[in-house]
């Protein structure tokens, strides 16, 4: 059984005019499609690594998953149990079990707590442990992400630095021992140089305890190296999903090679089948049907116009891209 399985999981957000174009100019409302019809399962033990560009619907689907935002349409299925439908004790058993870390470790520590009071505050939420017990927890989680106790524990979020937050950040989602974690581009923010740091401090705990996450980022190199499975997204849509080395050398929907093409070549000499993007990145707002890379492919007709052909996921370990026209794509292959 898959530890999280996303079944036709959608958002759309409401922008509403204000009141004066409302009523008297008579202007409607519009939705943002920023999540659309997602079938994705992820198993114990599984990485899934999330790319594609700004906008595409990463955070929303995070937070979906997470179960900090309701979903407009579609399932999240945890362990068997629809979270929508499952009783209090899965619901719990799901927050504590499916932890997030955030982008922007500027916004998602609260400024007004100590660090061992914000790295306290999911245990004590959930009574996970008697008082003194999440004390000691805390002490050790804070050193195992490498920030000394002693010298943290008291400290307020602006006396820290953005990788220290950043730890802190990690610290909380941890501390609730849990078997899921989804991170999303949590490293960002960060600057480059303490980034490497943080990657060790994932990969290490990964080794330690082996759980399964949800690996959001935007840079495929990282991707490369922390995913077993990979998943590419464009204006909300699932593109194209498959083990993440098929992805990366192999990929086969028009959107994943040219968003591989587009990262740097480290040999310059090697010449990429990338198809030429005409365009803008738009928002999902009102979008038509059929496939949203669609008025930017120079391979579409008429059938990616009208419907968007959906991933099948019922095999996770197949390569597969929702494209209608693979068949008359250049051979793929860099
Ligand atoms: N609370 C919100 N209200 C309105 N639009 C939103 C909200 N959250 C996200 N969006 C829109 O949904 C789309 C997807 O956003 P997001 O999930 O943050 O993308 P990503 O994380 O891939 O950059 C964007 O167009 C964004 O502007
Ligand atoms: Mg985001």
């Amino acid at each position: 059984m898959a530890l999280i399985e996303l079944n036709q999981l959608t958002r759309h957000f409401e922008i509403r005019p204000g009141l004066v174009d409302r009523t008297v100019r008579g202007k409607p409302s519009r939705l943002i499609k920023a999540v659309e019809s997602l079938n994705i399962a992820v198993g114990e033990n599984e990485i899934l690594g999330i790319a594609g560009e700004s906008g595409c619907g990463k955070s929303t689907t995070c937070m979906m998953i997470a179960g900090l935002l309701p979903p407009t349409r579609g399932q999240i299925i945890y362990r068997g149990s629809d979270l929508a439908t499952a009783d209090a004790a899965v619901r719990k058993e799901h927050r504590r079990n499916v932890q997030m870390i955030f982008q922007d470790p500027y916004e998602s520590l609260n400024p007004r707590f100590r660090v061992a009071d914000i790295v306290a505050e999911g245990p004590r939420a959930l009574r996970l442990w008697d008082q003194k017990e999440i004390g000691d927890r805390v002490e050790s989680m804070l050193a195992g992400v490498g920030l000394n106790p002693g010298k943290y524990t008291e400290r307020f979020p602006h006396e820290l630095s953005g990788g220290e937050r950043q730890r802190v950040g990690i610290a909380s989602a941890l501390v609730m021992q849990p078997v899921m974690i989804i991170a999303d581009e949590p490293l960002s923010m960060l600057d480059v140089s303490i980034r490497a740091g943080i990657l060790d401090l994932f990969r290490e705990l990964q080794d330690q305890r082996g759980f399964s996450s949800v690996y959001v980022s935007h840079d495929l190199a990282i991707l490369g190296n922390v995913a077993d499975r990979l998943m590419v997204m464009y204006l909300g849509q699932a593109m194209e999903v498959g083990p993440v080395e098929q992805v990366i050398r192999s990929p086969k929907h028009p959107y994943t090679r040219a968003l591989i093409g587009a990262v740097a070549v480290p040999d310059p000499r090697v010449k990429r089948p990338v198809p030429k993007i005409s365009g803008d990145i738009s928002r999902p707002i009102d979008p038509p049907p059929g496939c949203r890379f669609a008025p930017r492919c120079p391979y579409a007709d008429d059938s990616c116009h009208d419907t968007f052909l959906e991933l099948d996921t019922s095999d996770p370990t197949r390569h597969q891209a929702a494209c209608h026209r693979l068949h008359v794509l250049p051979d793929e292959g860099l």
